[in-house]
């Protein structure tokens, strides 16, 4: 007899973003003249920057000729993109980072729900709350948590990020092995200085605990004194593993390309309390279970990086970062309160009543789709999540209509 793993039936529903299309899809479909205007997943709208796209025409070229054509590439990727992303992602800022530490692949959400496979099912999640809900979602499949009882998972360590402490939790109270960290933060945008980060840096070489640290939206970081990186901090290289990806820095959510560092001297411990290298353990799941990114792909990431790349990344960059101004200045005259939208894409506002219940309030009477905040954990109720990807009229069109809506307080 074939038996399910059950820890799949402890799973809330469906993903929450396929459950938010889910309930768009419907709207649209009983209000067929509504133009709805999606505020809700961080899903980018602006085309690939011309550096990116004539690269990766040049490469698909190179494809169509037997001389030129590539088969299996690396799993961990080209060594091409491998030392750029390493010179500029982590030399040039002073992070020791060498290019056989990043390993390319097709997404962070992949990454950041695959790493979890290197530990035992005995390890003790700590995750935020609110929070991504890929990092939860995949340690529950892999059988890390009890049942869920009045809003959260047993077993699992869920660390607040309210209003209170700045929407940047504190160290845990109780033991955790493994942590999860997301800063430029998504759901609610904060941001996390450096000295606090290395109290978690701290905390985890004490503690004989792993951070795996989602960096995902750096990009947006306009405030210079923020660490862009984990291993800007002293001592992260051993006790953390760092995803980024060019989903959201370079419009690749549709082209797919992301990478993980695995610095060679991270450790994690075997069940005599030996030391074990993460750097090989990835590499070997990677290889196994991963075929690489395509080689067109890959040169269109490398490009991200040529000169002209840069200033085209950043061009789109700036303009999602106005769209999120325009939210903000919306915000500040209807009286909402938020963070976020300064150095992330992402407006996290108080919306004073049930977050399922806003949503639906502006799904009906504005045609805006937001993400309630409850998706992302406990402490998202009462907020919802507004994403600044879009284009400036329709984020324009967007706030015109909420605040006709929206009372002022
Ligand atoms: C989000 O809206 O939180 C992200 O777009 C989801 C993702 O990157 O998978």
């Amino acid at each position: 007899m074939i038996t399910i793993n059950e820890h799949y039936l402890k799973l809330q529903a469906s993903y929450l973003f396929s459950d938010i299309a889910k309930r768009v899809a419907a709207f649209q479909e009983s209000n067929p003249s509504k133009e709805i205007i999606k505020l809700g997943i961080g899903d980018v709208t602006k085309g690939l920057t011309p550096a990116s796209i004539k690269a990766f025409h040049s490469a698909i070229d190179e494809m169509a000729d037997d001389a030129t054509f590539r088969g299996y590439g690396p799993e961990q990727g080209y060594e091409f993109l491998r030392q750029t992303i390493a010179g500029n992602d982590f030399q040039s800022r002073g992070a020791d980072i060498s290019a056989d530490e990043i390993f390319v692949s097709d997404g962070a959400k992949c990454d950041t729900g695959n790493f979890q496979e290197l530990f035992t099912q005995t390890t003790i999640i700590g995750l935020p709350d609110p929070v991504y809900p890929v990092y939860l979602d995949t340690n529950v499949m892999a059988g890390r948590s009890e049942s869920f009882v009045d809003g959260r998972y047993q077993g699992i360590v869920y660390l607040e990020a309210t209003k209170e402490n700045g929407f940047v939790p504190s160290l845990p109270q109780e033991k955790v092995d493994l942590i999860y960290l997301c800063f430029p933060n998504n759901p609610t945008g904060s941001t996390i200085s450096k000295s606090e980060l290395k109290t978690w840096v701290d905390y985890a070489r004490e503690h004989k605990a792993l951070i795996l640290f989602d960096a995902a939206y750096e990009a947006f970081i306009t405030d210079d004194s923020l660490p862009k990186s984990i291993y800007e901090v002293e001592g992260a290289k051993e006790v953390a593993i760092e995803f980024r990806s060019f989903s959201k820095s370079a419009g690749f959510t549709g082209t797919r390309c992301a990478y993980t560092v695995v610095p060679k001297e991270c450790t994690a411990y075997d069940s005599h309390g030996n030391k074990q290298l993460l750097h090989g353990l990835w590499n070997r799941r990677q290889s196994t279970k991963f075929n690489g990114v395509s080689y067109p792909v890959q040169r269109a990431a490398e490009a991200v990086y040529s000169q002209a790349g840069k200033v085209q990344c950043k061009e789109l960059i700036d303009s999602y970062m106005n769209n999120a101004r325009v939210i903000c200045q919306t915000m500040d005259n209807l009286g909402y309160k938020y963070v976020g939208g300064k150095n992330s894409p992402y407006i996290w506002i108080d919306g004073r009543m049930d977050s399922w219940q806003f949503f639906d309030v502006l799904l009906k009477e504005t045609g805006v789709v937001c993400t309630p905040g409850a998706g992302f954990g406990k402490c998202g109720n009462g907020y919802i999540r507004l994403s600044a990807f879009n284009s400036l009229e329709n984020v324009t069109e967007a706030m015109t209509r909420l605040t006709g809506k929206l009372s002022p307080s």
